[in-house]
C-alpha cells in the first residue's frame, strides 16, 4: 500500500520523508492556500522534498480551463498528477488530459458510480473521501470497498486512493478494502506509530540493560 501525505506544509513533508515511508503527496486548494505561496512555487518545493506522485488541483470549473491549467501544472515537474473534480466538466477534462498522457487524480468522489466515470475517463487515480462521507452519516469505507471490487471486475487500471482519512483505523480499513493508496494528514501518519505496549516494552528493555551494564557504552 502506498502512503501519501495530505498536506502542502513543507515541515510536515520533511518529517514524513525522513521516515522513508511517504510515497507521494496530495494537495487541494485549501491546503495550498494555507501555505501562502503561488501553487506553481509550492508544488515545485514539494517535488523537491518527496520523490513520488504529487497531486496539484485545478481551480477552473469549466473543462477548457481545467485542461489549460492541468497542462501548466503537469509542466512543473514530471511527478505532478493533475487533480480534477468529479463534475461533468472535470470528467471531460480528465478524458482530454489522459488522452494526452497527463496523469489525472479525480477528486471529490463520493460514490462507486462516480468512480466508474473516472475510470472510464482514463483517470490514473480516483479519490473517494471517506471521512467526509462518515460526517454526513454514510459509511465512507463501503464506497472504497465497492470501488475496489468494481475496478477488479473489469480490470480498470485506475488506482483507488482512500482520501479524507481521519484516523489510523481508517488507514487500516482502507488497506483491508484493497485501496492501493491512502492519503492522510501528518497527524494520522504520526498516530500510526503509537502503541502503549511498544513504549512499555522499550522502557523495560532499557531498564534491564541499565541494571546489567550501568556504564552507557558497556555491553556492546
Ligand atoms: O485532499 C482531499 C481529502 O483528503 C481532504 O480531507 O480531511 O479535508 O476531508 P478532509
Amino acid at each position: 500500500m502506498k502512503f501519501f501525505l495530505d498536506t502542502a506544509n513543507l515541515d510536515e513533508l520533511k518529517r514524513g520523508a525522513a521516515w522513508g515511508i511517504v510515497d507521494g503527496v496530495t494537495t487541494n486548494p485549501t491546503l495550498i492556500a494555507r501555505e501562502g505561496r503561488p501553487i506553481e512555487e509550492q508544488i515545485r518545493l514539494i517535488c523537491g522534498v518527496v520523490d513520488g506522485d504529487i497531486s496539484a488541483e485545478v481551480i477552473s470549473t469549466e473543462a477548457e480551463g481545467m485542461v489549460a491549467e492541468g497542462l501548466k501544472l503537469a509542466a512543473i515537474h514530471k511527478n505532478v498528477v493533475v487533480k480534477c473534480p468529479l463534475t461533468r466538466d472535470g470528467i471531460e477534462a480528465t478524458s482530454k488530459l489522459s488522452k494526452q498522457g497527463i496523469r489525472v487524480n479525480v477528486t471529490l468522489c463520493f460514490s462507486a458510480g462516480q468512480a466508474l466515470l473516472a475510470a472510464k475517463a482514463g483517470a490514473y487515480i480516483v479519490s473517494p473521501f471517506v471521512g467526509r462521507l462518515d460526517d454526513v452519516g454514510a459509511t465512507g469505507m463501503d464506497v472504497v470497498r465497492a470501488i475496489v471490487q468494481i475496478y477488479r471486475n473489469y480490470g480498470y487500471k485506475t488506482q483507488v486512493l482512500a482520501a479524507s482519512m481521519r484516523s489510523p483505523a481508517h488507514v487500516i480499513d482502507a488497506a483491508l478494502a484493497g485501496a492501493q493508496i491512502a492519503t492522510m494528514p501528518f497527524k494520522v501518519l504520526d498516530m500510526l506509530f503509537n502503541h502503549p505496549l511498544t513504549d512499555k516494552g522499550l522502557e523495560q528493555f532499557l531498564k534491564d540493560w541499565g541494571k546489567a551494564f550501568p556504564e552507557p557504552a558497556a555491553g556492546r
